[in-house]
């Protein structure tokens, strides 16, 4: 397939393009700057210098192109995010930044859209131990106005990807990324330098390592059922606490102390995230229906790879 992959030179974007290439897909990969352009040419990609949250720009860009398929992994997180107002950019790509996508899938006759959506749509609180299954409420608003900003965005992505007739739309729930990139990269130095400490109790997260995140964005692509989201993380989920524990064994620093997890209530939006959120992600319906397995089936495997 043509596929416009939007994202294409960010952390998903710049693992998925060889993973496409490779199954024999051609890439148009969009970008917004000339170091993007360059980068996505010399991986094999054809580079379409634009945004997406322009939608006179992003038309007029392709305006003669044709694709088959659409791949939203655009997102704007710049460092670790304290703050519900860190995610803001984000939320727009997803909301705005998908409204666009969907004309300019029109524009360019593509019928195939996959999107990147987030596991936290379940809700930022304690899930229990059983496993959190895709027939579960998803992106429902909670009442509080910093959370539910996401909400609605996560809400907007997906019920555009997958409700727009004459388009075959597919979302994938990531889990949190993890491996040799930024985010992790950070935590993994933070550890080192004995900056990043352990709120105890914390909550449970859902891991997946880059590589797996973009192999499930191919299997989505060529074998997703339209209308369907699927959740994409490992096997293991684990607690914030065990993570910081393994990543510091795994960069050969000290262990994290712990503190008490009232410290984060300074930074409302992490503290949502590790402290109030034990979310047991189950992965078998992409394991089932993509047909697809991550390599990595725990961090105790991923991070060898950091
Ligand atoms: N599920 C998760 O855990 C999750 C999800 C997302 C991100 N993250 C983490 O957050 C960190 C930052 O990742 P990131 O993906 O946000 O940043 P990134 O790796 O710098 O990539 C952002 C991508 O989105 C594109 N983009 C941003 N704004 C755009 C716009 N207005 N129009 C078109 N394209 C736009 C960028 O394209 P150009 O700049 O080339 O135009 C780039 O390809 C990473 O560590 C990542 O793992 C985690």
């Amino acid at each position: 397939m043509r596929v416009l992959l939007a994202g294409a030179t960010g952390t998903i974007g710049s693992a998925l393009v060889p993973l496409l290439l490779a199954a024999g897909h051609e890439v148009l990969g969009l970008t917004r700057s000339d170091r993007g352009a360059g980068r996505l040419a010399a991986a094999g990609a054809e580079p379409v210098r634009v945004g997406i949250m322009d939608a006179g720009e992003l038309l007029a860009a392709l305006d003669g192109r044709e694709a088959d398929a659409v791949i939203h992994q655009a997102t704007s997180i710049t460092g670790m995010p304290m703050f519900h107002r860190s995610l803001y950019a984000t939320d727009a790509l997803r909301d705005q930044g998908t409204a666009n996508l969907l004309r300019a899938a029109a524009l360019v006759g593509a019928r195939h859209f996959v999107t990147q959506s987030f596991y936290l749509g379940y809700g930022y609180r304690d899930h229990g131990t059983e496993p959190v299954t895709e027939d579960r409420p998803f992106a429902t608003l909670t009442g509080h106005r910093g959370m539910d900003v996401h909400m609605r965005s996560l809400r907007a992505n997906e019920e555009q990807v997958l409700g727009t007739p004459g388009v075959d739309g597919v979302a994938l729930r990531y889990g949190m990324f993890y491996g040799p990139e930024p985010m992790t990269r950070q935590l993994a130095d933070k550890t080192r330098r004995g900056l990043l400490p352990v709120p105890r109790p914390s909550g449970v997260t859902s891991p997946i390592h880059i590589h797996d995140a973009a192999t499930a964005a191919v299997a989505a692509l060529e074998r997703g059922r339209p209308g369907q989201a699927y959740n994409i993380c490992d096997d293991e989920p684990v607690e914030f606490a065990d993570y910081l524990s393994v990543l510091a064994a795994s960069v050969g620093a000290a262990p994290p102390r712990a503190v008490p997890a009232w410290v984060l209530s300074a930074v409302p939006y992490m503290k949502a995230f590790m402290v109030d959120s034990r979310i047991r992600l189950s992965n078998a319906k992409a394991k089932r229906e993509l047909g697809w397995q991550p390599v990595y089936p725990s961090i105790h495997e991923g991070f060898g790879t950091l």
